[in-house]
């Protein structure tokens, strides 16, 4: 009910400031903090090791029978689940690049219902309640007003996890369509800054629930038009993810959904 949302909102947009503090006690201080590589290029660090710790360990004491589902530690799906990146973007941040993001979804039935977007750089809160708008730092958030794909920025993320060959043909696609393209490295706080209106679309290929369920809310929210993201099964399957404002969203759906280059 809206009681037990409104004290989960509360309590998420708090829990990601403390993730924030954690992960900036770690962020340009010096020293290797890459723990594992899980794949190539696909570091883990200590400070998301920490920040998982701290997330699960305070939704544990204050919603003991909600499931958490994080990046780093898996978890389960239930009725209502907390689906978490604790650091989105850790390629960036193990460099030391202030392009990264704590990501909290709250899900109920497979749909989020909360989303929070950490940029701890920044000092940027992104919050979005279904139903209630998209805000950032309290103010509310719209995407753009954007209508010509010739004058849109779009990002597309690439991880080794989708073919290559595609990625360079949708590079190919978008370019020769007049867009912007640009790559900061973190979906969470990618579909944040479609939210806000800074750039007009996110696209990738093959994304997991804890990088976007939470930014793909804030866009709904501010406006925007997303293809969803079902949360199902163990939830650590790998989607596509589109989402823009909607004066672009037949062009660019169509140079997505379009195969092999214009050339
Ligand atoms: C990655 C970031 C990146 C995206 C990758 C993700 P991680 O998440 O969101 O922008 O392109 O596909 O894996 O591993 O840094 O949490």
């Amino acid at each position: 009910n809206e009681i037990e949302l409104a004290q989960r909102f509360d309590f998420a947009v708090a829990l990601a400031r403390q993730a924030g503090a954690v992960a900036m006690h770690y962020f340009r201080k010096g020293g290797d903090l890459r723990t594992v590589e899980k794949g190539p290029q696909d570091l883990v660090t200590i400070a998301d090791h920490d920040v998982d710790c701290l997330i699960r360990h305070s939704i544990g004491e204050h919603f003991p029978d909600d499931g958490i589902l994080t990046e780093e530690s898996g978890g389960k799906i239930a009725q209502a689940t907390w689906v978490i990146d604790p650091i989105d973007g850790t390629g960036n941040f193990a460099r030391g690049i202030a392009s990264f993001a704590i990501s909290i979804a709250f899900c109920v039935g497979g749909i989020a219902r909360i989303g929070i977007v950490f940029d701890p750089v920044a000092d940027e809160m992104f919050t979005a309640w279904r139903g209630h708008g998209a805000f950032c730092n309290g103010a509310p958030m719209h995407v753009s007003a954007t209508q010509d794909i010739r004058q849109a920025a779009v990002e597309a993320g690439y991880s080794r996890k989708a073919p290559l060959a595609d990625y360079l043909a949708l590079l190919d696609r978008l370019l020769d369509a007049g867009c912007e393209f640009m790559q900061f490295g973190s979906a969470a706080r990618g579909l944040a800054q479609v939210a806000s209106g800074r750039i007009d679309a996110y696209v990738e290929a093959h994304l997991f629930a804890w990088d976007v369920l939470a930014g793909l809310l804030l866009v709904e929210e501010a406006g925007g038009c997303t293809t969803g993201f079902p949360l199902v099964g163990d939830g650590q399957h790998g989607l596509a993810v589109f989402a823009c404002t909607p004066g672009i969203g037949a062009p660019l759906r169509a140079i997505v959904d379009a195969r092999g280059k214009t050339r």
